[in-house]
């Protein structure tokens, strides 16, 4: 079953028929919101909203472990992520980016589901941090759906919740980053470990500190509108993806 974490922007998803919902305890505490289940175009799918029902969870309180484990616990056998990102280089506001690599620039944040104890030592492979396969069946959904999705793009995490100065967004621009976002890890590492399938599609909201039309500063009331109409995209492209993430995850394709 696909799962689906929705961030900023997308904390509701009216493309999901709602069946049920369930509130999930973990080992390692709550998830950030109640688990919602449902149908999208006739596909069973299960949401989470990343930042919580009511957006109150910043991103550095997000538990994304507990979000995984919940999420893999309950029959997801794919993840999907919507983020919001700020562009840094060759992306617009009002783009979706599907991302193939990340450097993560997080800190103090629970990051391993293999702390020690009484576990052995693992390391798990993250050599490309978002299942290729799934990633092209995310490029098939679109192009039915006939919406744009940018094939590629290197994702920089960064703690937040403030965002960057000028001279950060040019660190990373340097680094090889085109995209900056405060959610991307650790749960895309989290995902691996549990060997869960997983992608994100990119929602550009604005250009990086210090770059294009936020030259000056970063527009929060622009940020909302560029979320309003990308996220209305994000949802069509759901309806096409989650039956051809369906035939992917049963092995059927
Ligand atoms: N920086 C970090 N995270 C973000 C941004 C940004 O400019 N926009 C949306 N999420």
């Amino acid at each position: 079953m696909l799962a689906i974490i929705g961030g900023t922007g997308l904390t509701r998803l009216s493309t999901l028929a709602i069946a049920r919902r369930e509130v999930v305890r973990t080992p390692y505490g709550e998830p950030s919101s109640a688990l919602v289940f449902g149908e999208i175009a006739a596909t069973s799918a299960l949401f989470l909203a990343r930042h919580g029902h009511g957006h109150t969870i910043p991103p550095h309180r997000v538990n994304y472990r507990a979000n995984l484990w919940a999420l893999k616990n309950r029959g997801a056998t794919a993840v999907l992520a919507v983020a919001s990102v700020g562009g840094i280089r060759g992306v617009a506001p009002g783009e979706l980016v599907l991302p193939h690599q990340i450097i993560d620039y997080t800190h103090d944040r629970p990051a391993t589901f293999f702390d020690g104890g009484d576990r052995t030592v693992v390391h798990v492979d993250f050599t490309h941090p978002y299942t290729p396969a799934l990633r092209q069946t995310c490029l098939e959904g679109a192009a039915k759906a006939g919406i744009a999705l940018a094939d590629g793009g290197v994702y920089a995490a960064v703690s937040g919740p403030r965002l960057e100065t000028a001279a950060e967004i040019d660190r990373l621009d340097r680094d090889g980053a085109t995209m900056v976002g405060m959610t991307g890890m650790p749960e895309a590492a989290l995902a691996r470990e549990l060997e869960l399938p997983y992608a994100a599609i990119a929602v550009v909201v604005n250009h990086g500190a210090g770059r294009g039309d936020s030259g000056d500063h970063i527009s929060m009331e622009s940020i909302a509108d560029v979320l309003e109409t990308a996220m209305e995209k994000v949802r069509t492209l759901l309806e096409h993806i989650a039956p051809l993430v369906q035939e992917y995850s049963t092995g059927a394709k």
